[in-house]
């Protein structure tokens, strides 16, 4: 089969792309480096992929003999107030307007990143999909927003409520990279609020395990919860690193962020019934995996 993944160069587009390759797909891989953080990061997570270099907000997308797009591009990051308002509606809602019109245009199924952050402070825990959402962050709102675009296309699509992922190649400006960071560096982490949040952290190979089925096996229209088994609080996860590195870290508190959940916790009984997904990676094995690429990373910069 021949897809786009768009975000190719992202962390988990990154990962997708990998994975599609390497199960004897071609991958047409679309990413506009945004300098959201360092490009050069995104370009070594693409290497071996032959990137396109398209803004989807302004540019199209070439959809001839293409079977399916992976849509993960987009403007992360749930603390979104501010200035950078702009910058979520253009990569967010606009560029996903723009792929779904050129997928629908073609006939062709979508399968997008969409978060646990459109449900915000959740009614119930683990939450299923069917809760009401009720984003509290800019971010959330837009991704609910695209959400609700697919639906409007009446696409071929299926919207992934992507949990808190984590690993090899991770943001760096989410948690368990900073933590990383930190830890080969000697330096602080700075912990936002009490750090008794916590969070369905999700594996990013379950993450691709879970996008590869979505595309292959999942009814139009659908709409999963990708979240990992283990729920652990900031604290917790914090402790767990410095355990696996066996170095101490030095942690600051800072004021809560605003736009951040207290809790997130994934009901994935609709996708494991469907598909038969679940996650298969254990927070410490996952953290794990994810020091010794941190470590390595600085190893040999
Ligand atoms: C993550 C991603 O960044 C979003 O793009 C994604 O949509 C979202 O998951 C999701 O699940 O939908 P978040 O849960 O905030 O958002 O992930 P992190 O940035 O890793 O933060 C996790 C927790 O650590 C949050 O409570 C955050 O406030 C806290 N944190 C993060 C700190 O205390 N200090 C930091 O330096 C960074």
């Amino acid at each position: 089969m021949r897809y786009v993944v768009t975000g190719a160069a992202g962390f988990i587009g990154s990962h997708l792309s990998d994975a599609l390759v390497e199960g004897g797909h071609d991958v047409v891989a679309v990413d506009c480096l945004t300098d959201y953080y360092d490009p050069a990061e995104k370009e070594e997570n693409a290497r071996g992929l032959d990137l396109l270099r398209i803004d989807l907000a302004e540019e199209s997308l070439d959809l001839d003999g293409v079977d399916g797009v992976f849509h993960l591009a987009g403007q992360p990051g749930v603390r979104s107030f501010g200035e950078a308002f702009p910058l979520y509606l253009r990569r967010n809602v606009l560029a996903t307007q723009r792929v779904f019109d050129a997928a629908s245009t073609a006939g062709l199924r979508v399968v997008f990143a969409s978060s646990s952050s459109i449900y915000g402070e959740a009614e119930r825990y683990p939450t299923p999909e069917g809760t009401v959402p009720e984003p509290i962050s800019p971010y959330g709102i837009t991704k609910l927003a695209c959400e609700q675009l697919a639906r409007a296309y009446g696409l071929d699509s299926v919207a992934l409520r992507y949990f808190t992922v984590y690993g090899p190649r991770q943001r760096p400006d989410m948690l368990f990279r900073r933590i990383c960071d930190a830890l080969t560096s000697g330096g602080t982490i700075e912990i936002y609020g009490t750090g008794e949040q916590s969070r369905s952290f999700t594996e990013v190979g379950d993450v691709v395990d879970a996008t590869i089925a979505a595309m292959a096996e999942a009814p139009a229209g659908a709409v999963y919860n990708v979240g990992g088994g283990d729920e652990a609080s900031l604290l917790e996860a914090v402790a767990l690193l410095e355990e696996i590195s066996g170095r101490p870290l030095d942690v600051r508190h800072l004021d809560r962020a605003r736009g951040d959940v207290r809790r997130t916790q994934a009901d994935v009984s609709r996708i494991r019934d469907a598909l038969g997904w679940e996650p298969r990676v254990p927070l410490a094995r996952g953290l794990e995996r994810m020091w010794a690429w941190a470590s390595a990373r600085v190893a040999t910069p």
